[in-house]
């Protein structure tokens, strides 16, 4: 079909930007240009005026982030950081990556926008250590900035981070900058940021990659120019990525307000839709939803998420018990135990889906899990068990008949799938791999030498 999105138009260039010189030449800079000739408010004006909305999950709009951390330093004192979140650890999302591969330059430039505009006076990336080629395009680009003086480049720092989701998560990035493990904290980073004291509040905004590189073209083009593309209330592209049971898995730029279904079906050919899933923080999409416009207000007001617009894609030989088992253990695993509530109702969760799969469940056990969704929640310090509890929820209301059917017929199901989490993304032919030891990984964050699909397999083929 035809691309929805001019050439020129787009975050994602036709073909990687590989110089600061090429950035040039493209059209870069003149952003950055911009900002330094306005006062710090105005840049944060003209953010606004786009309505930019955070592309990392939440949609949260960026100016309003960006001025409530300056009001907290104002009122509390200490001084603003900024962070950009390039952690990328969401199943079925790979878009950070693909940008920093192709116009890192653009994300950059962002950054140092942000920095004038916030009056942050340091800058840090965090990124995952094992994403080792984008680290080094990162590292690469930015020496690249230093040298031509870019003003607020010599201030950004590349922290590697590790594996964990909740790395990603924002206050558990703080922790990791600070040299600790990523455990998320009570207080939200814009009203006690990194290195925070009795006596400093040190607010810190954090943001996505995509979110800062749409920034560099904002001000580049104007706020009526962004809102050229998208809806009034979620104006401009946002890079999206299908991977699973589709025939064109991949990563695409699209205006938002698109529909699902363009992207799903017209674009990454998914001919037999069971459920989707966006990311593994909202609720499922089942075939009767994909009229649903791709807009945060349009996707939340359809009961469903946008989240960071990596979508997973199941067909009808998939049983619904295999799907949910596989992302919930996924939330178990990663749940890092400060909250009970989350980290043994997610495992306790995750327990029932394999004892279904083993046929080893009821439909008591079915009951207690769906008990345990309400309060997997309670006393939660971040949202990965509301993520949990969305998903859970909606998956066995849309599937109720299958799921009883399931346990009622006590058969073990046929597969074992694997977590959709974007391992490695091949520069040549963009094909992607799903991590391929991650059903390794237990509940303490440690890799298994025991293998328990290859013991279940052994198990099954005892019980035939
Ligand atoms: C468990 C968890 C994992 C997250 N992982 C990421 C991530 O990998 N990348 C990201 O940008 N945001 C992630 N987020 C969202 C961030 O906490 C934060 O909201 C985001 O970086 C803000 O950027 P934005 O305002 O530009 O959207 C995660 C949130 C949660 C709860
Ligand atoms: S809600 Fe869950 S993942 Fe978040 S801090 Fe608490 S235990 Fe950890």
């Amino acid at each position: 079909m035809a691309d929805p999105v001019d050439d020129a138009d787009r975050l994602l260039p036709p073909a990687p930007v590989t110089s600061l010189a090429e950035h040039l030449r493209q059209g870069g800079g003149v952003g950055l240009q911009a900002a330094l000739g306005m006062e710090p408010g105005e840049v944060t004006d003209l953010v606004d005026r786009a309505g930019l909305r955070g592309r990392g999950g939440a949609g949260f709009p960026t100016a309003t982030k960006w001025r409530g951390v300056q009001a907290t330093a104002a009122e509390h004192g200490g001084r603003v950081t900024l962070v950009a979140n390039a952690a990328e650890g969401e199943p079925g999302t790979y878009k950070d990556r693909v940008l920093i591969a192709q116009q890192p330059y653009a994300f950059i430039e962002g950054i140092c926008i942000a920095l004038h505009a916030s009056g942050a006076e340091h800058a840090y990336i965090g990124i995952k250590e094992k994403f080792t080629r984008p680290v080094q395009r990162l590292r690469e680009a930015l020496s690249e900035a230093v040298a031509a003086s870019w003003p607020g480049a010599e201030r950004i720092e590349v922290v590697t981070g590790p594996d964990e989701y909740l790395f990603g998560e924002e206050t558990g990035m703080l922790e990791v900058i600070e040299g600790k493990l990523p455990m998320p904290r009570i207080v939200k980073p814009f009203e006690a940021g990194l290195y925070a004291s009795t006596t400093q509040s040190n607010p810190t905004i954090v943001n996505n990659v995509e979110t800062l590189s749409h920034v560099t073209r904002i001000l580049a083009h104007g706020p009526d120019w962004f809102r050229g593309a998208g809806t009034e209330g979620s104006p401009g592209t946002m890079v999206f990525t299908v991977v699973g049971d589709v025939a064109h898995p991949g990563v695409y730029e699209l205006p938002l307000g698109t529909s699902l279904r363009t992207l799903l079906v017209d674009i990454a050919g998914a001919d037999d839709v069971k459920a989707v899933y966006s990311g593994v923080s909202a609720a499922v999409i089942t075939p009767d939803k994909l009229d649903t416009p791709l807009g945060f207000d349009e996707m939340q007001e359809a009961g469903l998420g946008l989240g960071s617009g990596g979508f997973i894609v199941y067909d009808s030989s998939r049983n619904m018990v295999d799907v949910l088992s596989v992302l919930v253990n996924f939330l178990a695993v990663e749940s890092c135990g400060q909250c009970n509530a989350c980290k043994l109702g997610n495992m306790e969760m995750a327990d029932v889906l394999s004892s279904a799969q083993r046929a080893e469940a009821t439909q008591t056990d079915l009951e207690r899990m769906l008990k345990r969704n309400q309060t997997v929640t309670d006393q939660n310090r971040c949202y990965l068990p509301v993520g949990a509890q969305l998903l859970v929820g909606s998956t066995v209301q849309a599937f109720a008949a299958e799921f009883a059917g399931t346990v009622e017929r006590g058969e073990p199901t046929s597969a074992d799938l694997p977590t959709p989490l974007i391992d490695h993304i091949d520069e040549d032919s963009g094909e992607v791999t799903y991590h391929p030891r991650y059903h390794l990984k237990q509940h303490d964050w440690s890799y298994s030498d025991v293998d328990p699909v290859e013991e279940r397999r052994r198990a099954l083929r005892e019980m035939r």
